[in-house]
């Protein structure tokens, strides 16, 4: 059944879990989710960007994830991750999504609350929920005080952005950011940060950036021929903590990416004859379903839904 990320991430919030936001781009991708969903019983986010929503078209994306959702026995919620403006906000409610971002985290404050405080107004008359960004995405490992406070989200300012926004969920910044290079040293997040925004602010937390970039996908991807040196994630251990400090939705786009990839390199060198396509991308699908598995173990939401 479809439903709002409201609905998802309350009852994790209660309980400490975490539910992942998984990142499609075309039916692959979204399979691999959804099936990862059913079989792992657990609640799930599909999770679409504009990007994608320019690469697939919102009508078809809307239909696929409605398809499965009336017959799946899980809960989804179908979100727009990373909307920057009004438009593709709109455009995404009125296609039938049930949450949106509303990132306005380039923004100054007031900027950001005035923006954040138009989308919250315009979906919540719809039912759609609203999750909005404050700080900006960015590694910390060499980071002065200075530099850290100028990027990472202040605890106080969470607080008064969601008092005044009225947001459903917010997306915070302790050191995470996007894409497979996330550090060149150790690994590093600001826990205590973390902490304080938990305790000053009273809606779901969001942790984007979330990929660990697993050794074993990356020396996969790298014996059929990619590229990847220097990549490097969140430790698994560090997703724990997050969670147990009171993250309650965690995106993860890269570790699909990786997954897909690696897993068509290394079919199409073994399989030098196959072209059936269904072959090549199902092998991809199966790949990117154990890693969508394993993150639902790892967040706690396995089991959630039975
Ligand atoms: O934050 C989300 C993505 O990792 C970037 O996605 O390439 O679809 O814009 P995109
Ligand atoms: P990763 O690049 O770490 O997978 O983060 C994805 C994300 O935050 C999507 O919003
Ligand atoms: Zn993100």
């Amino acid at each position: 059944m479809l439903v709002t990320n409201r609905d998802l991430l309350f009852p994790a919030m209660r309980e400490a879990y975490a539910v992942g936001a998984f990142n499609i781009s075309n039916l692959e991708s979204f399979l691999a989710v959804v099936e990862a969903a059913v079989e792992e019983k657990s609640p799930v986010i599909v999770a679409v960007t504009p990007s994608s929503v320019r690469y697939a078209g919102l009508a078809y994306i809307e239909k696929i994830v409605k398809t499965a959702a009336e017959s799946a026995p899980v809960p989804m919620s179908l979100h727009l991750d990373h909307g920057k403006d009004i438009e593709i906000v709109s455009k995404s409610i009125d296609a039938g999504f049930t949450s949106i971002m509303i990132d306005g985290s380039h923004l100054k404050f007031e900027e950001n609350v005035a923006l954040t405080k138009r989308v919250v107004e315009l979906a919540h008359i719809k039912g759609v929920s609203v999750e909005a960004e404050l700080g900006r995405l960015a590694g910390i490992e060499e980071s002065t005080v200075e530099e850290k406070e100028a990027v990472l989200t202040d605890p106080n300012a969470a607080k008064e952005f969601v008092e005044r926004t009225d947001a459903d969920t917010l997306a915070v910044a302790i050191g995470t950011s996007h894409g497979a290079y996330k550090f060149k040293g150790e690994p590093k997040l600001d826990f205590e940060r973390l902490k304080l925004i938990r305790e000053k602010v009273d809606v779901p937390l969001v942790l984007h950036g979330a990929s660990s970039v697993p050794a074993w996908i990356i020396e996969k991807a790298v014996k059929y021929g990619a590229e990847l040196s220097g990549a490097k994630g969140i430790p698994e251990e560090h997703i724990k903590e997050a969670i147990s400090l009171g993250i309650s939705k965690i995106n993860i786009d890269t570790d699909l990416r990786l997954a897909f990839t690696a897993t068509i390199r290394e079919f199409l060198t073994n399989s030098p004859k196959e072209f059936d396509p269904r072959k090549i991308l199902g092998s991809a699908k199966e790949a990117m379903k154990e890693v969508v598995k394993g993150k639902m173990r790892l967040f706690g939401s396995s089991g959630k839904t039975s």
